[in-house]
């Protein structure tokens, strides 16, 4: 009797991790090891930069730091304190075909969690999560130098995406947080950082919690002729 042929393994997309990649929202109370943090960090650190300058920092915040700061972005958000990035950061006014691009993100994610779009005050709930960084056991802040200009900012991108794919290689849910980057005046105060650190962004990361309806946000991304081109002549 002859053998059966055996079907060759399916080779593994060398891409896996970056299309798995997905902002995670919600996360178990499992700690972070330190020396799996530590990985994250050379992972990022090994990101390209212009002239190799490394710009950006990430900062740690644990125990009463990240309370105190917490509360006093929760009391910035929900007294509606003016917002005030040390950045420009979204068009201003916001082009239509962005604006539909922004409402469908948010859909995905309020969806998720079966909030209506009127319904303001559950929205407020789950973005004042932002301020509490998702109850992540890691809770990082992103500084870069203000006397960079926007290749500063360029280049701390690709180490925060390098943080973000080698989070997810080693099986641990992140996202970026925006939302601290709108009062960066407390982020500064209450860490006591330099007044020419300009804040970024925030970063959660942990383990996720699969069963958590927000980690089901599913969003896609424009079609690939209106993001790549070839121009011959
Ligand atoms: C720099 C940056 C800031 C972000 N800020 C926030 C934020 O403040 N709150 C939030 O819930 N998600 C935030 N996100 C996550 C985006 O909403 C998310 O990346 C986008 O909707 C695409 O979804 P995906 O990451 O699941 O692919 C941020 C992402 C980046 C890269």
């Amino acid at each position: 009797m002859s053998a059966l042929p055996i079907a060759p393994a399916a080779s593994p997309d060398p891409l896996h991790f970056l299309h798995q990649r997905r902002s995670t929202r919600a996360f178990t109370t499992q700690a972070v090891d330190p020396s799996l943090l530590e990985r994250l960090l050379i992972a990022a650190r090994a990101a390209p930069s212009g002239a190799n300058l490394q710009p950006g920092r990430f900062i740690q915040v644990q125990g009463a730091a990240r309370e105190r700061l917490t509360q006093a972005l929760l009391h910035d958000f929900e007294s509606g304190a003016p917002e005030r990035e040390d950045y420009a950061y979204f068009p201003r006014p916001m082009p239509m075909a962005l604006r539909k691009r922004q409402v469908a993100a948010a859909q995905a994610l309020y969806g998720a969690i079966g909030v209506e779009r009127a319904d303001q005050l559950a929205r407020d709930a789950q973005f004042a999560r932002n301020y509490r960084f998702f109850d992540a056991p890691v809770a990082l802040i992103v500084t870069l130098d203000a006397h960079f200009g926007a290749g500063g900012y360029m280049d701390l991108g690709m180490a925060l995406y390098g943080l973000q794919l080698a989070a997810t290689a080693l099986g641990l849910g992140s996202c970026a947080i925006g939302a601290l980057a709108s009062y960066p005046d407390t982020v500064r105060r209450v860490l006591a950082l330099d007044a020419d650190q300009h804040v970024v962004c925030g970063v959660a990361l942990g383990w996720a919690d699969a069963h958590a309806p927000i980690n089901q946000t599913r969003t896609s991304r424009i079609a690939l002729p209106d993001y790549y081109q070839i121009k011959i002549n």
